[in-house]
């Protein structure tokens, strides 16, 4: 943090909480017409509770003609009638409220669908209201096809609306076009969605895409960020509902992420960290841990009450974009050799399990990292039970099959004789080998795994709360780091090499507990050995160092 002061607020409730990225489609069917619901991820709530798992992250479920699962909203004041009603999704809120669970939803203001009544309204004439809604030009502009996010499948970011006869920008696909985020009508409009959805009982939104809704548009303009939108966003969030939040996602360079966060926090209280994500891969497929170390380093500072979130992999391809040459070129080597496993000339479009080809110390290591790391844990559905990909469906698609319940027909996902997305069945993956109801009963299984390390990791406030600093190892394959937050203080050890390691760690205490097994460690310096990818929490000076923490 760039000033220490005491946190005096203790009721930030983003900064130790677990979440959990979720698709209402492909989650849990209840009225067997092949699709997820409401209802059914309703009836899904209690097993998310005794997950542990704090807040649902909810991928789009606006009203959509779906040619990108719901990131071309067509009505955002509705729910698409497959998942449901409004009313279904009012149960759910309130459901989950209950048990304590809180609801993040998908904001996708970027863009639009083109089937939203007003870009059909926009295009109809050069003079109608909605015409500025969006990002037109007379002609083709010079840059027609550069800063493309899905380049190998996108072909140019304007296109050529033979309606008004000029072109439109859409920094996604053709079929989104960008709303003009300048004009203060969508931005009173941005308002009101979001205020719409505060009052039916979310705690705040996973922005999409946030640096282009920020930046300038328009033909030859170079994408600057506005970034004051945040401030007012954040301003209008917090005055309606006051513990909301905003989670933005935002792949961009660490020297930038003050100007989301805020000098004092007063924009986006969360950010993905994107830059961890990338070296963390690189370190699970170099077994060096070097670029994770600076990248923890270059992502230290933020304001007090701002929140990484921390993932592993999320609802898109792994995107390796920021790491050098070589480094991409390692991890693909490693975790997606095949061309068909990597997407957009930059990431992977895998789970987790088959990119660690399923070593479970492996996928124990990267769990513990996830958890253990600066921030707030976002869990990707179906990661908890270590569910595959099904590489022979298209771009992103590979990674957004449904949940695999049980070893019942459909995974235990729907009754429906057909379904709209497939399920992954038979081979290692198949949801007759991989699936909830089995690993509950099997202790050692990535279900019960997961349970266990989201209760551990709750216990850790230091984690989530604290100021951390990377210790030195003398050793490329072995991350150290200390946590330290009201004289309580953590030592955490992973290693990343499938050899056997052994290293000696200085801390202030001398008595380390180590917090998932026997094996604590006293002295002036301390030694550790480690097995094969393995790993050590440990609570540093004892464990009534817990009872001692200091309140303000
Ligand atoms: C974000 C989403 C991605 C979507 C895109 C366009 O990157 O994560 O899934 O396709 O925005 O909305």
């Amino acid at each position: 943090m760039r000033e220490r002061k005491p946190d005096v607020i203790d009721d930030l409730w983003y900064k130790n909480t677990v979440i959990y990225n979720c698709d209402v489609r492909t989650f849990m069917d209840s009225n067997g017409d092949g699709t997820g619901d409401f209802r059914g991820l309703k009836r899904r709530l209690d097993y998310l509770s005794s997950l542990g798992i704090g807040a649902v992250w909810l991928m789009p479920f606006y009203a959509s003609p779906d040619r990108d699962d719901g990131y071309d909203v067509s009505d955002y004041y509705a729910v698409d009638s497959r998942y449901g009603t409004l009313g279904d999704f009012v149960e759910f809120t309130h459901a989950a409220k209950q048990r304590g669970i809180r609801v993040i939803a998908d904001l996708v203001v970027n863009h639009t669908s083109d089937e939203h009544p007003w870009f059909k309204e926009a295009r109809a004439s050069k003079t109608s209201r909605k015409r500025d809604w969006y990002v037109w030009s007379k002609t083709r502009p010079k840059d027609w096809n550069r800063g493309m996010v899905f380049p190998g499948v996108q072909k140019s970011t304007w296109s050529h609306d033979p309606k008004s006869g000029e072109w439109y920008f859409h920094r996604f696909y053709d079929f989104q076009p960008d709303l003009n985020t300048s004009n203060p009508e969508v931005q009173a409009e941005i308002r009101r969605i979001m205020g719409f959805w505060l009052q039916l009982g979310v705690s705040g939104f996973r922005m999409d895409a946030v640096p282009f809704v920020i930046s300038k548009k328009g033909p030859g303009q170079k994408p600057v960020e506005q970034y004051d939108m945040l401030r007012d966003l954040r301003a209008f969030l917090s005055w309606r509902t006051e513990d909301a939040i905003l989670l933005a996602e935002a792949n961009v360079l660490p020297r930038t992420n003050f100007e989301y966060f805020g000098e004092v926090g007063e924009r986006m209280q969360m950010m993905f960290n994107f830059d961890v994500n990338q070296h963390l891969f690189y370190a699970l497929a170099a077994h060096d841990k070097g670029p994770l170390e600076r990248a923890l380093v270059a992502t230290h500072d933020r304001p007090q009450t701002a929140q990484w979130g921390l993932f592993l992999r999320n609802n898109d391809e792994l995107d390796l974009g920021r790491l050098t040459e070589a480094q991409r070129e390692k991890v693909f080597q490693e975790f997606a050799p095949d061309k068909s496993m990597q997407l957009y000339d930059r990431g992977i479009r895998r789970r987790l399990p088959p990119m660690l080809k399923d070593d479970k110390r492996r996928l124990r290591l990267a769990l513990s990292l996830l958890f253990s790391l600066p921030g707030t844990p976002v869990v990707r559905y179906g990661d908890e039970i270590g569910m595959g990909d099904d590489l022979s469906l298209p771009e992103r698609k590979a990674i957004r099959t449904p949940m695999q319940w049980s070893s019942e027909p459909n995974a235990g996902f729907s009754k429906a004789r057909r379904l709209a997305a497939k399920v992954i069945s038979g081979g290692p993956y198949g949801y007759e080998t991989v699936n909830a109801a089995q690993q509950k009963y099997e202790p050692e299984s990535m279900l019960s795994w997961t349970g266990r390390i989201i209760r551990m990791r709750k216990e850790c406030p230091e984690i989530g709360w604290g100021d951390f600093q990377v210790l030195e190892t003398g050793n490329r394959a072995v991350l150290a780091m200390r946590y330290e937050w009201r004289d309580n203080a953590m030592v955490i050890v992973h290693n990343l090499a499938g050899e056997p390691q052994e290293v000696r760690l200085r801390t202030k205490e001398d008595k380390l507990v180590n917090l998932f097994a026997t094996g604590d460690s006293e002295g002036k310096s301390h030694k550790i050995s480690l097995e094969p990818y393995g790993f050590r929490w440990y609570r540093a000076g004892g464990l009534d160092y817990l009872l001692r923490r200091r309140e303000y």
